[in-house]
């Protein structure tokens, strides 16, 4: 199916790792031109040169998702280089913490809190205004399932990704009447570096052993037996980032192998 993609501009936030540089490839494989948003000019170049190697035409955007000002200033520049920014992913986020919550720091707390949910509010705030004028826009929150059922250890960032979900929600309200989508994919456990990072602070703690079995129990948590890899998301954001889902808003999407089936 063509995803009708090729003379939009997407910008993914997160982009130089894991799911968000998999929904870059994606969105690229598309022939869409695609910005890559990290937080610094080298973590974007990785990405960007896997781009470059399919001929999509690419740029970074270094900047910190959770200062308005810096989005507002790449956004603005984006514009001018490209002529617009059809589609925005919300992608970048931030695991600090993985203890009970009684243990937790209330300044990690607030900074996943910063990247994820005011990261997404700071780049939709900057785009809305383009999208507005130009009534057409696509905007794709990831959260997690995390937060539609809840998860031990990760409470803030569960928290921050639950307030992504009543934003989409509610924003999608306000903005759709100027054509502009607004939708979320919820991944639950996905390979990328984030995921190993929290599964080698476990391993000092529990002992690789301990880790392994606890790997295995989660596989078959999932009725698909196995968890996510990065492309199982971006397939679902290309549909939702392409004109091809016109008429879907305000909805989130699980891309879970089936772990949590919410209502
Ligand atoms: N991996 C999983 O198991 C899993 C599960 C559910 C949801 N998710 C979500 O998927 C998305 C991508 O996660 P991932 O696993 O690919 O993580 P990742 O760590 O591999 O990639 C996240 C990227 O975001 C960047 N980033 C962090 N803070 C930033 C900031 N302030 N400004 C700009 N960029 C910033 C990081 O540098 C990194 O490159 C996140 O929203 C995450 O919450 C991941």
């Amino acid at each position: 199916m063509d995803m009708q993609l090729h003379d939009k501009t997407v910008l993914v936030t997160g982009a130089g790792s894991g799911i968000g540089r998999a929904i870059a490839l994606a969105l690229g494989e598309e022939d869409a031109s695609v910005v890559v948003n990290d937080l610094t000019t080298e973590g974007c170049e990785e990405s960007l040169s896997l781009l470059r190697a399919r001929n999509v035409r690419c740029c970074a955007a270094a900047f910190d998702v959770s200062q308005l000002q810096q989005a507002k200033a790449a956004v603005k520049d984006i514009e001018n280089a490209f002529g617009a920014i059809d589609v925005l992913v919300n992608s970048a986020a931030v695991i600090i913490n993985n203890r009970s919550f009684m243990d937790s720091r209330p300044e990690d707390c607030e900074r996943e809190i910063q990247v994820s949910l005011f990261g997404t509010m700071h780049c939709t705030r900057a785009v809305l205004p383009g999208m507005t004028a130009r009534a057409c826009g696509r905007i794709v929150n990831i959260v997690s399932d995390a937060a539609r059922v809840g998860q031990e250890k990760e409470v803030a960032y569960s928290s921050g990704k639950g307030g992504i979900i009543s934003f989409t929600k509610s924003l999608a309200r306000e903005v759709g009447r100027h054509g502009i989508t607004v939708n979320a994919v919820s991944p639950a456990a996905t390979d990328t570096p984030l995921r190993r990072t929290l599964l080698a602070r476990m391993s000092e703690r529990l002992g690789a052993e301990a880790v392994a079995a606890r790997e295995e129990k989660i596989r078959k948590a999932y009725p698909l037996r196995r968890i996510g890899q990065p492309g199982d998301t971006a397939a679902m954001v290309t549909f939702l980032a392409s004109s091809r889902a016109s008429h879907i808003t305000g909805q989130i999407y699980s891309v879970n192998g089936g772990f949590a089936m919410p209502g």
